[in-house]
């Protein structure tokens, strides 16, 4: 589902709406700053069409009018919730989670979320690994084991590797030309996804019940469960059974899908975003339907239930340039917590928690 700024899309794909509208947000370079990677600078992109939930939500505090088709909802949550008229289902709750909240949630999906059982983007490579983000700070490094063979052998498939064990950096040049190595920082820039509860698994786009795992986090699972009201019928308790947590680097997009492998649709997806803003696209049934796009910030809210669990949707870009991404408060309160290695990473990251009710 991934792709990056220098994927190719062919042609016959971008007939439909859905397509030409990732299109039109992606994110693409200047061409003359094509040599340099750090001073390239990203296209300027037409964001008048796109929702603003900040301004919506400033709008309905000042009894302003809003934006047509945009709905605020009747449901007695303790900060407004607003729906779209043309997708039922669908709600927006802009700034659900407190900059504090936000800083929590983006800490453990570095720490805590990555850790096995739960599996990441990594497993089917590395297999499972340990302490990656304290391993980054360290500066370490992952360094095949070749077991009593010590060195490569050409002659199996994956070299012969029995496992992968983290070392420090200096260690590693010690070993010479035969050690194959990558570093923790470079591991931790390509974790793309873990998952938590029932694991999920990518290749099959299934959950595999055999896979071992561990139950959500129960502050997540409370936290999933009080957001989850303004889509739940009344006296019904949504129950997190499984996760997925994204993670969004520069020129990183999720593209247009479905999730269609909870068996109850009814039943929302609570999908928290963190750290840089995003534009999220919502299509409709069909991927030639236009979608409407919006943006997501640091601390938003979006659930997906009934005929929205129907509809297309994706997040074509995110914004890492400083002055788009919109996360000065997060900055500010990384800064005051001295954790310099989450801010460091959130400066350029977006993730996105979404929890499910499997069954
Ligand atoms: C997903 C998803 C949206 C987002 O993971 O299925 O739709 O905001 N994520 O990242
Ligand atoms: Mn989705």
């Amino acid at each position: 589902m991934y792709g990056s700024e220098s994927s190719t899309v062919p042609e016959d794909l971008e007939r439909t709406a859905f397509r030409r509208a990732e299109k039109k947000y992606k994110l693409y370079y200047e061409d003359t700053y094509k040599s340099s990677k750090k001073k390239r600078k990203p296209k300027p992109v037409d964001l008048s069409e796109v929702l603003d939930f900040n301004s919506i939500l400033e709008s309905y505090y000042q009894n302003v009018e809003l934006p047509h088709g945009v709905v605020p909802l009747r449901c007695g949550f303790d900060r407004p919730v607003f729906s779209l008229e043309n997708r039922p289902g669908f709600y927006f709750i802009p700034g659900a989670l407190s900059v504090k909240e936000q800083c929590q949630w983006i800490k453990e999906s570095l720490t805590s979320f990555p850790q096995p059982p739960n599996r990441t983007n990594h497993n089917a490579f590395y297999g499972p690994i340990n302490d990656l983000f304290i391993a980054a700070n360290e500066r370490k490094a992952l360094v095949a084991d070749w077991g009593s063979n010590s060195e490569c052998d050409p002659s199996v498939s994956n070299g012969g590797v029995h496992g992968w064990k983290f070392f420090e950096e200096h260690e590693v040049s010690s070993k010479g030309s035969t050690c194959k190595s990558v570093s923790a920082l470079v591991l931790l820039r390509k974790l793309r996804w873990s998952t938590l509860g029932l694991q999920f698994d990518w290749s099959k786009r299934n959950y595999d019940v055999s896979l071992p795992h561990k139950k959500i986090p129960d502050t997540l699972c409370q936290l999933a469960k009080r957001l989850a009201t303004p889509a739940m019928p009344l006296g019904e308790e949504f129950q997190p059974e499984g996760a997925i947590v994204n993670y969004f680097g520069p020129g990183d997009m999720l593209g247009g899908h479905l999730d269609d492998m909870e068996a109850d649709w009814s039943k929302p997806i609570v999908s928290m975003s963190l750290g840089c803003k995003a534009i999220f696209l919502l299509g409709g049934k069909h991927r030639e339907d236009p979608p409407i796009a919006m943006f997501l910030r640091s601390g938003d809210v979006v659930l997906m239930a009934g005929e929205a669990r129907e509809c297309f949707h994706g997040v074509p870009r995110i914004f890492t340039d400083g002055e788009n991404d919109e996360i000065v408060t997060l900055e500010r309160q990384f800064s005051h917590e001295d954790d310099f290695s989450a801010l460091e990473y959130i400066r350029s990251s977006r993730i996105n928690i979404n929890i499910r009710q499997v069954y």
